[in-house]
């Protein structure tokens, strides 16, 4: 009696103790959402992040859930117009606000933060950046969001949250173990950011030594561990302004190293020899050849070329990659289904997701509670055999 009285309560228990597992694992947790409009100099974008709310000093558990190019040129671009500024903000921010449940809508952390194309605006007539910053807020403001506000961001920072953003989406700042703990990865993985936006240019990672210009310095603590990285911030070697510069004139919309060079093939860690020499052959074709080839495919088709010397001249004459130090550059869009750029970063940090300290709690109890359910099952069936086999006895006698 007393054994199945004992068997009864420890089969209780692991099953109380796998249903409160369960609950957590099976039942939808509730999602927490978050948005950022990057600004940009010749377009702006909306992402919208989403994660479990109950894990969100985690890591590698906000995913994006949806990217939205917003019509029209770059905020920048509404100097004698700025209502229309935050006007072009509507549709994106409608189609995020679909995707959120209406209750979460009113709890959705959003910001705005501009870079280089308002930072050049501002130099040349502040008043007009400062009219089109109180655009944004206007509409944004008015929208059924927790709006937290719109703010030029300044190149370094924007080279640090992107550094932010890569190295959690690829794990490197911490990484929860096949043996049920956080760990942190060893500093020799972290990976260096190259960032080529429409207007400014952008390179930060982790130097080898000490940094003797203080103002390229960035320092921070996330899980609990210090980074100090090295980030600097070219404004005017942005691809658009190269462009310009080259009187070919102002194009809109797209950027950077990854789709330059995934349109030449070049993204599959190729030698610098063959970048160089793909990127040559391409610029030798004549115009009539390349449209013939890509008819009507890509109307940004007459600027691969300038783009691919520019980006080709920036990372080894520039940043001095060499053939043999070529092959670690990665040209990505994504890691782990987000979008490389500063965004991300920037609200991890803004809305403390990051929790300076190392995350300890959470993982570490489902731990426990794993490992007390094996102990309590193991038990209920030691007490359950040792019950069944004392009644045979009995029966038998
Ligand atoms: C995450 O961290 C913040 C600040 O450290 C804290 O206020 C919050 O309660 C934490 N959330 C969870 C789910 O642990
Ligand atoms: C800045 O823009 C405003 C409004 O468009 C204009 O009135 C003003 O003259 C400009 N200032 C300068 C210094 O160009
Ligand atoms: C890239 O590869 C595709 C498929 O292999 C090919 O059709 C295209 O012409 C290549 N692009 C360039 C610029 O060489
Ligand atoms: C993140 O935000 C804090 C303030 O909340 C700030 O002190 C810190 O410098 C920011 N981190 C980076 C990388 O800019």
């Amino acid at each position: 009696m007393a054994l199945l009285g004992a068997s009864g309560v420890a089969g209780l228990t692991a099953l109380i103790l796998l249903l409160v597992e369960a609950a957590s694992v099976l039942l939808p947790a509730d999602l927490k959402f978050g948005i950022v409009f990057d600004a940009g100099s010749s377009h702006t974008s909306l992402f919208l992040y989403q994660w479990p709310a109950d894990k969100e000093n985690g890591t590698g558990v906000v995913s994006q859930a949806l990217a939205c190019q917003v019509e029209g040129p770059g905020i920048s671009s509404y100097a004698s117009d700025p209502a229309q500024a935050g006007e072009s903000l509507q549709g994106c921010l409608e189609e995020a606000l679909v995707l959120i449940p209406e209750a979460q809508r009113r709890k959705t952390p959003t910001f705005l933060g501009a870079t280089a194309g308002m930072r050049l605006l501002r130099q040349k007539n502040s008043s007009q950046a400062r009219d089109i910053f109180a655009a944004v807020t206007q509409v944004l403001g008015r929208s059924p969001v927790d709006f937290w506000g719109a703010e030029l961001l300044a190149g370094q920072d924007e080279g640090a949250f992107g550094w932010i953003t890569v190295n959690y989406g690829l794990g490197m700042l911490v990484k929860y173990s096949f043996t049920g703990e956080w760990i942190r990865p060893p500093e020799e993985t972290l990976v260096g950011a190259l960032d080529m936006g429409g207007a400014s240019t952008q390179i930060t990672f982790v130097p080898g030594g000490p940094i003797s210009d203080k103002s390229t310095q960035a320092d921070f603590r996330l899980y609990g561990s210090d980074y100090s990285v090295y980030t600097h911030s070219y404004l005017c070697f942005g691809r658009d302004q190269m462009l310009s510069r080259l009187l070919i004139g102002l194009v809109q919309a797209f950027s950077n190293f990854y789709y330059t060079f995934h349109f030449l093939n070049l993204t599959s860690g190729q030698p610098l020899s063959t970048a160089n020499a793909t990127i040559w052959e391409f610029c030798q074709r004549s115009w009539k050849l390349v449209e013939a080839s890509y008819p009507g495919q890509d109307r940004w088709l007459r600027d691969y070329c300038a783009s691919g010397l520019y980006i080709l001249t920036l990372l080894r004459d520039g940043y001095g990659f060499s053939e043999e130090t070529w092959p670690t550059i990665q040209f990505r869009k994504q890691a782990d289904g987000i979008d490389i750029g500063w965004t991300l970063g920037y609200m991890l940090n803004l809305t403390g997701m990051i929790p300076a300290e190392a995350p300890a709690q959470w993982r570490a109890q489902s731990h426990s509670i794993w490992v007390a359910t094996v102990v309590f099952l193991v038990l209920t069936l030691v007490t359950v055999l040792g019950a069944a086999s004392v009644q045979l006895f009995w029966v038998q006698d």
